[in-house]
């Protein structure tokens, strides 16, 4: 049994076998109700299981998209084909798949560099694993460097989910709450539904529900209006990308949630890897803001609910500038402004 308490659901994500296995990912398009692995041979199906959010949450997806190289090289490597061109093509593509969480360009970046000099299908899976095993380790430590921010008798609110399905671990903004409730502080939590896909209603809400910490859903807008009532000490979220000066991007709604906290002096805390900041962009604005598809406005859990053909915008992510945030939880410890600094040494430490 891990932290979390989670005996019953499978890794959510894995790998069977040697070079010539599969990936295997938890679908998470159908939980809480059913329990369904994916067994993935071939880059479209790694590539369809990404942008569906079968796989979700940016560390989670770094690291199927580590192994989604593997089979892609694998795949398209012909009789007379270079393995580096093959593998340095591919992960292009799988790049593609989404384009905010940078974990996923970073990962497959990590992958084709380390296999450069002597590229083999072999080296491109040891490295997916060394990646899949350090981003458990990354969680254990941001757990373990958030912690103490849990205000005991305090209520937690989160938005999407961070947790153990969103990485290959216990989590980020998820692994600082369940650290924190295994060290006996006690605790309540709001989990934000998050529309349109619900993944706070359906997962956060059934990952800790599992580990035994009181959770309640709310709709995303009645976060503002709990925090200004003083019913919330602490807001907790994830990150899908962070820039060189702290701004974040992170699941739609984070930005309205941080405004609230901000207007309340209530403190608003990301958690992230140091795998989710990426140096190359000076700021949020610069950071891609995926749009998805408007059906999923429209609809709720499937079903059409606005007039047929209205129209719908439905951006997945928002930038929360870094001035309305109160500390970054990463596995290098807990990062305070001005940020701008704290990251450069961070990142120049090399820990
Ligand atoms: O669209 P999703 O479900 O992939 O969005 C996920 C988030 O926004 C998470 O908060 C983020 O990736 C951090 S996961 C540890």
């Amino acid at each position: 049994m891990d932290v979390t308490g989670q005996t019953s659901l499978p890794p959510t994500v894995a790998w069977s076998g040697d070079v010539s296995g599969a990936l295997l990912l938890l679908d998470q398009t159908v939980l809480p109700d059913e329990i369904v692995v994916l067994r993935l041979e071939t880059r479209a199906g790694v590539i369809d299981a990404i942008r569906r959010l079968c796989v979700r949450g940016a560390p989670a997806i770094g690291v199927a998209a580590a192994y989604g190289l593997v089979i892609a090289t694998r795949e398209h490597l012909g009789a007379a084909a270079d393995i580096g061109d093959v593998m340095r093509e591919q992960a292009a593509r799988l790049a593609e798949a989404r384009p905010t969480a940078v974990n996923l360009r970073w990962a497959l970046e990590r992958c084709v560099e380390a296999a450069s000099a002597a590229p083999s299908l072999e080296r491109l899976l040891e490295e997916a694993r060394a990646i899949h095993a350090e981003d458990e380790q990354s969680c254990r430590r941001i757990g373990e460097a958030g912690a103490g921010l849990v205000p005991e008798g305090g209520t937690v609110i989160t938005h999407c989910n961070a947790g153990r399905l969103a990485t290959a671990g216990d989590g980020t903004a998820l692994a600082v709450l369940f650290h924190a409730w295994s060290q006996g502080i006690r605790f309540d939590v709001l989990a934000d539904e998050t529309r349109p896909l619900l993944q706070g209603a359906r997962l956060t809400a059934l990952e800790l529900q599992s580990a035994g910490i009181p959770v309640e859903v709310v709709c995303d807008s009645a976060a503002a209006g709990l925090v200004a009532r003083g019913e919330i000490q602490m807001a907790v979220v994830g990150a899908d990308r962070i820039a060189a000066n702290g701004d974040v991007a992170n699941k739609v709604g984070t930005y309205g949630l941080a405004l609230a906290c901000a207007a309340h002096g209530v403190p608003f805390y990301v958690a992230a890897p140091r795998s989710t900041f990426d140096l190359a962009v000076p700021d949020g604005a610069a950071i891609p803001i995926e749009e998805r598809d408007a059906k999923e406005v429209v609809a709720v859990a499937g079903e059409q609910v606005a007039p047929r053909a209205v129209g719908a915008r439905n951006p997945a992510f928002d930038r929360t500038p870094a001035a309305l945030i109160t500390a970054l939880i990463t596995d290098r410890g807990v990062l305070r402004p001005p940020f701008a600094a704290a990251i450069k040494t961070m990142f120049e430490d090399g820990r």
